[in-house]
């Protein structure tokens, strides 16, 4: 379980993030929607160490140091990012293995001395990393570049590399941008089937409504860095505060409701 309270991150005289606080349970899928500049990616860079921030992460039990990318990584959350971050020089098997360090050798002559636990830890660090291309569908490419994936193929490698980390955590930030139709509802259905055989807790930024609908449980939606709506999908979308945020009118305007409506019926 993840718990973040009273998170806040401020660039100069912009409070990007105010005071959010949210916890994501055991197995659940939570969302975080909200308008573009609304804090979402701004929040997951909070929770994930790279951006300064105030407030307190629980993971599990433990209270877990905000602005330590380590710390928090080796507490089991991890991320992926709007744009893949994947490098394009290296093949995809590399990009997976840099999900799986292995400190526990430092030194040459450690290496040395321990060659052969060194060999074996190597060879499994190898075979997660296939199985995870597997699991993406990208085996066939294990030795390939990076830079030669599709957009779409990207984004799988980068979800391969999470899944190798083996997180209790993933937050996924609008991991469907720039998908097409198939990719997405094949996303989908990676996603249920790593759920499936006991995955991570997830949080997820979509803009894309059915896929929020295929996945959440629950969403969480930001408005200029606070939390203005919390809840069931279907409740969070018939609220009017967040047609107010998504389309800038005033809620009670009978046409926004239907429009509201008609987009929580056809998810
Ligand atoms: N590194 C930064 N330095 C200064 N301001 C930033 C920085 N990162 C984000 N911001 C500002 O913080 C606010 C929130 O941005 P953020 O990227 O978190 O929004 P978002 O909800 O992810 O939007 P989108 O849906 O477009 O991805 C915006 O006003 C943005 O300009
Ligand atoms: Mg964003």
């Amino acid at each position: 379980m993840l718990e973040a309270r009273d998170i806040t991150v401020r660039f100069g005289g912009v409070i990007a993030v105010n005071s959010v606080s949210l916890t994501v349970g055991d197995g659940e899928v939570l969302g975080l929607i909200g308008p573009n500049g609304s804090g979402k990616s701004t929040f997951i860079n909070a929770m994930t160490g790279l951006v300064p921030a105030t407030g307190k992460l629980t993971v599990g039990d433990r209270p877990v140091p905000l602005g330590r990318a380590g710390a928090i990584a080796a507490s089991g959350v991890l991320r992926t990012f709007q744009t893949p971050q994947v490098h394009d020089d290296l093949t995809c098997l590399e990009n997976v293995l840099l999900g799986l360090p292995d400190r526990r050798l430092r030194s040459i002559g450690v290496a040395w001395l321990r060659r052969r636990a060194l060999m074996r830890a190597e060879h499994g660090r190898w075979a997660e990393a296939l199985d995870a291309l597997e699991f993406v569908g990208l085996a066939d490419s294990a030795q390939s570049p990076a830079g030669v994936l599709s957009y779409g193929e990207r984004r799988r490698l980068e979800l391969a590399r999470v899944y190798a980390g083996k997180p209790g955590t993933l937050l996924l930030d609008e991991p469907a941008a720039g998908l097409n139709h198939v990719e997405t509802t094949n996303l989908v259905k990676l996603l249920h089937e790593w759920r499936g055989r006991g995955g991570p807790a997830l949080l997820v930024v979509e803009h894309k409504i059915d896929f929020l609908e295929e996945l959440c449980h629950r969403l969480v939606v930001l408005e200029l860095g606070r939390v203005i709506a919390t809840g069931e999908p279907a409740a969070v979308w018939a609220d009017p505060k967040v047609a107010n945020a998504y389309l800038g009118v005033v809620a009670e305007d009978p046409s926004v409701q239907n429009s509201l409506g008609k987009v929580a019926d056809n998810a």
